[in-house]
């Protein structure tokens, strides 16, 4: 009857400790969060990305053209390839997909300025000496690399 009665605890434990170490292994969908889904959850006082882990597609046409032209008007805030620094967010958020800021928004924005409603950069000045044409070409090198990094 004891002897029973043991195999019946030990069977139990083990049991019992078989389920911990099934249900407390490492759970593989927690990984590294990939960079679009970080740019996503982004919390809303600072924003930046590492440069590094932008993923830049082959540019052509006017993206390709709005590079230079992004680099020398907007990247001293925004950062190279959207990165954000500490005068402006990464423009590489879901805040600022084609849905949510279109392109006249940002025409709008670089024309015009921005009061600070999202962050706390402070606000945008109007982007001296911008014309519709830099824009055009500006926007699209925006909307290229936000597309390769999943913000659309
Ligand atoms: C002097 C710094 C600075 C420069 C240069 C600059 N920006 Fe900004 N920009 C900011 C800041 C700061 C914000 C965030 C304002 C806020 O809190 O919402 C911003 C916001 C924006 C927004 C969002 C506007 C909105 O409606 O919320 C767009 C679009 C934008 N910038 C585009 C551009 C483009 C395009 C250029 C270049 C032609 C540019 N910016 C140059 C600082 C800058």
């Amino acid at each position: 009857m004891a002897n029973k009665f043991l195999i019946g605890t030990v069977a139990v434990a083990l049991v019992l400790v078989g389920g911990f170490v099934w249900f407390s292994r490492p759970d593989p969908n927690t990984g590294p969060v990939p960079i679009t889904s970080a740019a996503h959850s982004g919390s809303d006082t600072q924003a930046g990305l590492v440069a590094d882990s932008i993923v830049v597609p082959a540019l052509t046409g006017l993206a390709q053209q709005g590079e230079a032209a992004f680099n020398e008007n907007c990247a001293a805030c925004h950062g190279l390839k959207l990165a954000g620094t500490n005068q402006g967010p990464t423009l590489i958020h879901s805040l600022y997909r084609p849905g949510h800021h279109g392109d006249g928004a940002f025409a709008s924005a670089a024309m015009n300025g921005v009061q600070a409603h999202h962050w706390q950069f402070g606000n945008m000045p109007p982007v001296e000496g911008i014309t519709p044409q830099k824009l055009t070409v500006i926007i699209a090198y925006i909307r290229a690399l936000q597309q390769a990094n999943g913000v659309q």
